[in-house]
């Protein structure tokens, strides 16, 4: 939940994105260009934005790779995004080790190709000690699955908070909410990315293509947040600890 509540006041600034990575086939077809090439186009987007987040006043960034929907593409194309998240899990261990980058994944495993939760569980393991950012990957992931999850396994568990039903939903104990979302491409919904953890988020939509965004992009998403005033439901910024539990 909220990192103001957090005793460790760097933590507490440390923002936590979520970014919808939008436009790869648009950018790509526009070239003259296949599909996959835009998704590819991508992958060195996310290594520039995550090299970027942390210096940027990030601590944890999400990023939606996959979402459950998109299993309606045509085979080929989700065969391509298989193959490109298999070679990043596999491929980019030992520079997320080396940038500090704790690397978990979100969403349903048990659809994935053989082999890719598997490299998800190494990946996971070997980032495991990383303490400078935080990055999440949405594959197969749909934020009404993981609520709907949560409340199935919250059917048994007595009573809950806000906040213990976040750990449910989130799979982790006290997730930051996602304090800022971004989507590239212009277009401008959620899809079904962090409807929970994003009660509260500042939205920012660019015109700018997921293969071309880079990290002035990062910069001026994080500046127009910084310029808005969080009133959380208040009148102003408040203390959370005036704030009575509900
Ligand atoms: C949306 O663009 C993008 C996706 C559905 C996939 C995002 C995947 C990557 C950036 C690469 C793989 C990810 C990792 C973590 C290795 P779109 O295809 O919907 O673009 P369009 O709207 O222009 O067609």
């Amino acid at each position: 939940m909220q990192s103001e509540l957090s005793p460790d006041p760097d933590a507490a600034t440390l923002l936590h994105v979520g970014i919808i990575m939008d436009g790869n086939g648009r950018w790509a077809t526009r070239r003259g260009l296949s599909r996959l090439r835009g998704h590819e186009a991508g992958v060195e987007a996310i290594r520039r934005v995550v090299e970027a987040a942390p210096d940027q006043g990030v601590g944890t960034l999400t990023l939606y790779a996959f979402s459950s929907d998109n299993w309606r593409r045509p085979r080929a194309e989700v065969s391509a995004l298989m193959t490109l998240l298999r070679f990043y899990l596999a491929n980019e261990i030992d520079a997320l080790v080396r940038n500090g980058v704790r690397l978990t994944v979100i969403g349903r495993r048990d659809r994935l190709p053989d082999g890719i939760a598997n490299a998800i569980a190494r990946a996971e393991a070997a980032t495991a000690d990383g303490t400078t950012l935080h990055l999440r990957i949405a594959i197969d992931y749909s934020a009404r699955e993981a609520i709907l999850n949560a409340a199935v396994r919250a059917a048994n568990a007595g009573p809950l908070s806000r906040e213990t039903f976040a750990d449910l939903i989130t799979g982790e104990t006290g997730l930051r909410d996602v304090d800022l979302i971004i989507r590239t491409s212009g277009e401008k919904r959620l899809s079904d990315f962090l409807l929970w953890e994003g009660a509260y988020a500042e939205l920012h939509f660019t015109e700018r293509m997921w293969p071309e965004f880079d990290t002035d992009d990062l910069a001026d998403a994080l500046a127009s947040f910084h310029r808005r005033e969080r009133r959380f439901g208040g009148l102003t910024s408040i203390a959370p600890e005036v704030v009575p539990t509900l």
